[in-house]
Parts: C-alpha cells; sequence; structure tokens
C-alpha cells in the first residue's frame, strides 16, 4: 500500500524524506494557523516560536503540498524521521487532498497529516491565538536549532506562493514581522 504525507508548514518547502511524487493540493474544513509553540526547532523553552498547526473551519481549505511514498522500507524511514520532527504535534489525522476546487472525489484519501492539538494537557506547548502583532513580535525574537523562526515564516509564505496560495494570515504575519525588523536599530 502507498503512504501520502500532506505537509502545510515545514514540509511544504523541505520533506526531509525520499518519496516518489510530489502533488500540490488542499484540504478541506481546516485553517493554517500560527498558534502552536516551538521548543524544539523555531525556538527554545525559554523563548518558544510560533509554527503552524491546523484549526478545524468548515467550508475554508488549507493547501500544502502531499507527498507518496511507495516503497514499505521507505515508508518506515520516513515515519521515524517525522515522529522525531513533528514530535511537539500530538495528534495524527488521516485527510482527503483535493486538487481542483469544484472536485467533488479526492485526488488523495487518507493522507497522513500531523496537528498540534489545543489541549494544553497533551499538547503543553500549545500557544493558541493571539494578535497579529503579538504573534509577529515573538517570531522576530525566537530562534532554536533549526534556526530563526522568522525564516519558518519566510520560507512557508515564499513556499505558498510559489504554489499559488495566497494565505492571509501568513502574508500578514510576514509583512508584520518585516514591518519590524526594519524598524530595528
Ligand atoms: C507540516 O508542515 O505539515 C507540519 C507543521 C510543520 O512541521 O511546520
Amino acid at each position: 500500500m502507498v503512504m501520502w504525507v500532506f505537509g502545510y508548514g515545514s514540509l511544504i518547502t523541505k520533506a526531509g524524506f525520499k518519496y516518489d511524487e510530489r502533488l500540490v493540493g488542499f484540504i478541506k474544513d481546516y485553517r493554517r494557523v500560527f498558534y502552536q509553540g516551538s521548543t524544539d526547532h523555531r525556538g527554545t523553552p525559554e523563548f518558544p516560536g510560533r509554527t503552524v498547526t491546523l484549526e478545524p473551519a468548515e467550508g475554508e481549505i488549507c493547501w500544502g503540498a502531499a507527498y507518496k511514498i511507495s516503497n514499505k522500507e521507505d515508508q518506515e524511514i520516513a515515519l521515524t524521521y517525522l515522529e522525531v520532527r513533528e514530535k511537539q504535534y500530538d495528534k495524527k489525522e488521516y485527510v482527503d487532498v483535493f486538487t481542483e476546487v469544484n472536485a467533488t472525489t479526492p485526488a488523495i484519501s487518507g493522507a497522513l497529516v500531523y496537528i498540534a492539538s489545543p489541549n494544553k494537557k497533551v499538547n503543553v506547548n500549545y500557544l493558541g491565538p493571539a494578535s497579529v502583532e503579538d504573534i509577529a513580535r515573538q517570531i522576530v525574537q525566537a530562534e532554536g536549532p533549526t534556526g530563526p523562526n522568522r525564516e519558518y515564516l519566510f520560507l512557508l509564505e515564499k513556499a505558498l506562493l510559489q504554489i499559488g496560495c495566497k494565505d492571509k494570515h501568513v502574508i500578514d504575519l510576514a509583512n508584520e514581522v518585516r514591518r519590524i525588523i526594519s524598524e530595528e536599530p
């Protein structure tokens, strides 16, 4: 059986595992939000960064990239890798991925997606909503072992524009981060 992994954050820009096919598409009834705290990649326990998670949102869609892994051994290697990389994401869901806006039949059924839930009991790093200004300030300050938090945001903004997706939440945050940086002494 082939396996598909759907990425909506850093997985769009860098899979990090071997795959046979990459398909740009979207999932339904979710929106991408910078509500997850990152203490292991783009921040530290003292100064957590912010990364994206998915929030249920009826009628909305979230664009990303799906990766097909056919070989059983490659699937196991990818899963082991993702369990470490996405370890601050406490939920695994299986979603339908669509490529055409008017399609009723998905291009892929049951793609694996990692979600950081708002349940603070199991997801201690969850940060939740805040104003664009506050989220942007936090992103400007944070840096972790994978690099500056602002780099994560800018890479995501670029990757989304490359696939033709104008995500207002991401663009607003990137613009605010650029504004803050431009005022830095
Ligand atoms: C994803 O990219 O699908 C999950 C969030 C992230 O790792 O940035």
